[in-house]
């Protein structure tokens, strides 16, 4: 993409009504723009890391057995009058009728929907296990929508739903879903703690959030900081094998880590050396929960057993705050000239800075650039405005792109360009060549 072609409405203004640096950054980065409270388009720029942001899930949605579909965001109230919920959930439901005076709601979550869904077309044990997730708008009428998508009203979400012919087996797709989502976070840069979280009137233990370590999360957190030195790296998990994806759930589990809901002074001080205690603010990006046969029981999701009796099946839900992750990644990495994009979601692979644009070396030097870039498949944004070079260094920075290839004339005469690192700001001199090998490297 070149700069003159693209739509890039950064902002010099610092926007008043931003409170945090992603809220602040997204708005000045040009990503995107609020049409209402909590309701937000999302500008090229934004649109493209949200893609990236999806495709991760769904790439670790499938590797774990899922299976990708989509439902609508507009149900109907009659769904969720059989489950209980029409009347429970309160004022965050945005209901509508229709011309026909039908009660309609635009979804909040799908539980209703997918049992509805698995009720009509399965009918035997042998048809388990089933995991269907889809990737789709969410509107929650918060009462305090805040931090730009962070706590939006309408919201991307993932959400999955797992269907099991008995607990032990609703259990292993929990664990995988944890497998799947520490493996999500880990690639788009961030380290997410799973936390015991509150099973809310439902009950239960089984439930985790994840939580992304911040200053300005909503939620306050305690830990063990062992639990900060766990990364789950490239390692192959076995998402059939029950053992395997329970060793995984132990080694992220066993530590104190506790979100205020859940936490108890008394266990905190008895199961943590006093040296490793931590108290911090956290971003809820994920969570994930059993709740048993609550909607199979109310909604009649029934299969025929090994025994030939019917029975409710075995059930949990899995979401993924798409959209907050945006926010989130931004908290959890930038400094004061900008966002600094993990290489896993950033919008473009690198930028190219034409020192003197109009300079025949220069130009030349940068188009070849691009071209090797692409034919690499990477995506490079080449800044080819005539702007000084101060600018340009600028409006980079606050885009946030990990890799920087500097062009100008006096560096071309030496055979060189300046290829620097937004995370670390250090610069290093090369052949043309040899940096768009190291970016292909970087990126392979
Ligand atoms: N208003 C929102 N704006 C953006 N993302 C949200 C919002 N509400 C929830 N999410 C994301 O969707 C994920 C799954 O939804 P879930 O039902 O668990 O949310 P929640 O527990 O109600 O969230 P919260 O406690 O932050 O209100 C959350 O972990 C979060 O990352
Ligand atoms: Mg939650």
């Amino acid at each position: 993409m070149r700069l003159t072609r693209y739509f890039l409405p950064v902002l010099k203004e610092t926007p008043s009504e931003a409170q945090i640096a992603s809220h602040r950054l997204m708005l000045r980065a040009g990503m995107i723009k609020q049409s209402s409270a909590g309701i937000y388009s999302w500008l090229p720029l934004g649109y493209k890391v949200l893609r990236r942001i999806e495709q991760i899930v769904h790439e670790e949605q499938i590797r774990a057995g899922h299976i990708p579909m989509l439902m609508p965001t507009i149900q109907s109230a009659d769904l969720w009058r059989e489950s209980g919920r029409y009347d429970d959930y309160g004022q965050e439901m945005l209901r509508i009728k229709d011309r026909h005076d039908r009660d309609m709601l635009y979804g909040p979550t799908n539980e209703e929907l997918i049992t509805d869904i698995f009720r009509a077309h399965v009918n035997s044990y042998k048809d388990l296990p089933l995991t269907l997730y889809h990737i789709q708008w969410k509107f929650r009428d918060e009462v305090r929508p805040r931090f730009g998508v962070m706590r939006g009203r309408e919201f991307l979400m993932k959400d999955g739903y797992n269907f099991d012919l008995d607990k032990d087996a609703a259990l292993h797709a929990y664990n995988r879903h944890l497998v799947s989502y520490l493996r999500s976070y880990e690639r788009m840069g961030l380290q997410a703690i799973p936390m015991r979280a509150d099973g809310g009137p439902i009950g239960g233990d089984y439930t985790h959030e994840f939580l992304v370590l911040a200053e300005t999360g909503e939620s306050e957190v305690f830990y063990d900081s062992a639990i900060t030195d766990l990364k789950f790296g490239d390692r192959a998990v076995d998402y059939d094998s029950v053992p395997e994806c329970q060793a995984v759930l132990e080694e992220f589990t066993s530590r104190y880590a506790r979100t205020d809901e859940t936490h108890d002074e008394g266990v905190f001080n008895e199961q943590v050396p006093e040296e490793r205690r931590r108290t911090a603010r956290g971003i809820e990006v994920g969570q994930i929960f059993y709740f048993g046969t609550k909607y199979s029981e109310a909604m009649g999701a029934t299969v025929v057993g090994p025994d030939g009796q019917r029975t409710p099946v075995h059930m949990g839900s899995h979401g993924i705050g798409v959209s907050r992750l945006l926010g989130a990644i931004i908290e959890a990495s930038h400094d004061d000239k900008g966002i600094i994009w993990p290489e896993g979601v950033t919008p473009f692979h690198c930028g190219i800075v034409n020192l003197k644009q109009g300079d025949a070396a220069a130009d030349g030097a940068c188009e070849g650039l691009y071209k090797a870039l692409v034919a690499k498949g990477l995506e490079p944004l080449y800044d080819d405005r005539s702007e000084r070079a101060g600018a340009k260094f600028a409006t980079m920075d606050l885009i946030g792109l990990p890799w920087r290839i500097t062009v100008g004339p006096r560096g071309l005469e030496k055979g060189v360009i300046e290829l620097t690192s937004r995370r670390t700001g250090e610069s290093e001199e090369l052949s043309p060549q040899a940096a768009v090998d190291r970016i292909a490297h970087i990126y392979g």
